[in-house]
């Protein structure tokens, strides 16, 4: 489905129910986030309560209707609720919910790590896991224990997600690691996010230390911001030297999103996948290569990494599914060309944008301007989110089987409320 934007009523009465329950039920750092948002952007009706999706368009419980330039963070590249992953879902439901993961694992887990470890040029194998953090976790802990070296390089606006083991290479905000800074470990050193090659040489002897540098081909949560080009081969040549593991976060930029299944070539030794790769249900992998997985010992010892839904065979199944579709409809293709009409369309209507594939910026000239452009998209039935630990960046992050009117008619709209900004 890929229809226009329709709305009936954004402080419809059964949104604004749905929201007093959230302020009484859900954990208030979430609720007292979005009532000061709404208090900041005098908005009555923040957040929206989605009913249901499909394609392009959300639909919240008051039938109004938006089409959704986030893909839900990400996950929805091939539009929500996919056909053909809908109906692997009824499929593998038909026959197996739930088996004993790495003990006695499903037929369709083994059918997924053997499709993930054939998507990547080296010699792989891989460990399937719930969200992107338990993806990184996975990385991280593979790193520490093929290397034996503790330290960490991570990158000043990386985002890897929120565990404990994740959050303590995250450069994103300084917000998110303080209260937690206890038990966050002090190995971790972060380096300025570079605007030229030579600046990752300066990394050499911290490079040396380390046993890992963690890196995103693409800060997204951070603002969209491209690595320098030739950034991942020339960490790569720096890691080689010295027997340091580089570990290519493609959880936001991996599976079609910047026009390929992954932008780290042949430069990984860890590749973390998550958001799209179920198709809408929760399910990431960490993809190595085989000598470097080879140090989590031999198969007769005790699982030391695993839990309890690890490689779910729903999620499993959907995922296949979703791998499956992105190959055969071409979707990385179309990622890039989708990419060049955005860029093309806005540059026209003069808002510049970085990023590449449908993972794209629009950079804006103050802290906080995303949010009220964000809002102000919102009301015209549009859903983007802000990205930059400041707010200073609209994320455009669009399902990659958009139709080209619909996004020139997003563009008119963007162009517009930034007009009038
Ligand atoms: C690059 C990257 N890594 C890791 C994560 C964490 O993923 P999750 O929220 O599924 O744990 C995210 C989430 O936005 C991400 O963008």
């Amino acid at each position: 489905m890929d229809l226009p934007p329709h709305i009936v009523n954004l402080d419809g009465e059964r949104s604004a129910r749905f929201v007093d329950r959230l302020a009484r039920f859900e954990s208030p750092a979430f609720t007292a986030r979005r009532a000061r948002r709404s208090e900041e952007l005098g908005a009555k009706n923040d957040p929206i309560v989605w009913a249901s999706a499909q394609g392009v368009n959300v639909t919240d419980v008051d039938g109004n209707r938006f089409v959704d330039l986030t893909s839900g963070f990400g996950v929805a590249s091939l539009g929500h609720r996919h056909p053909e992953v809908v109906a692997a879902i009824h499929a593998q439901s038909e026959t197996l919910l739930h088996a004993l993961g790495d003990l006695h694992p499903s037929d369709v887990k083994i059918n997924l790590l053997e499709a993930l470890c054939e998507m990547v040029p080296f010699d792989a194998r891989a460990v399937l896991s719930l969200n992107g953090s338990d993806a990184v976790e996975t990385a991280l802990k593979t790193a520490l224990i093929h290397t034996q070296r503790p330290g960490i390089i991570a990158f000043e606006g990386g985002y890897h997600g929120l565990a404990l083991g994740p959050l303590a290479t995250c450069g994103y905000s300084a917000a998110f690691r303080a209260p937690f800074e206890a038990h966050l470990h002090d190995h971790v050193q972060f380096a300025p996010w570079p605007t030229a090659l030579e600046e990752l040489d300066d990394l050499a002897p911290a490079i040396r230390e380390a046993g890992c540098v963690i890196i995103e081909p693409i800060q997204g949560r951070g603002g969209v911001r491209p690595l320098v080009a030739g950034g991942l081969e020339r960490l790569r040549a720096l890691c080689e030297e010295n027997g340091t593991l580089l570990i290519v976060d493609e959880i936001f930029t991996g599976l079609g999103r910047c026009g390929a299944m992954h932008l780290s070539e042949d430069h990984a030794d860890l590749i973390c996948f998550g958001k799209a790769l179920g198709g809408g249900l929760p399910i990431s992998a960490c993809v190595g290569r085989a000598d470097v997985m080879s140090s989590w010992g031999h198969p007769d010892g005790e699982a030391i990494h695993t839990g309890t839904f690890f490689g779910h065979p729903l999620a499993s199944a959907a995922a296949l599914a979703s791998l499956a579709v992105l190959r055969r409809d071409g979707l990385c293709e179309r990622a890039v060309a989708l990419g060049d009409l955005f860029r093309r369309e806005l540059g026209q209507r003069n808002v510049a944008t970085r990023g590449q594939g449908l993972m794209l910026g629009v950079p804006l000239s103050e802290p906080g301007a995303a949010l009220h452009v964000s809002r102000a998209l919102l009301s015209r039935g549009y859903l983007a989110l802000p990205a930059g630990a400041h707010a200073d960046v609209l994320q455009l992050v669009p399902p990659i089987v958009m139709r080209d009117e619909t996004a020139r008619a997003f563009c008119d709209a963007l162009a517009d409320v930034l007009e009038r900004a």
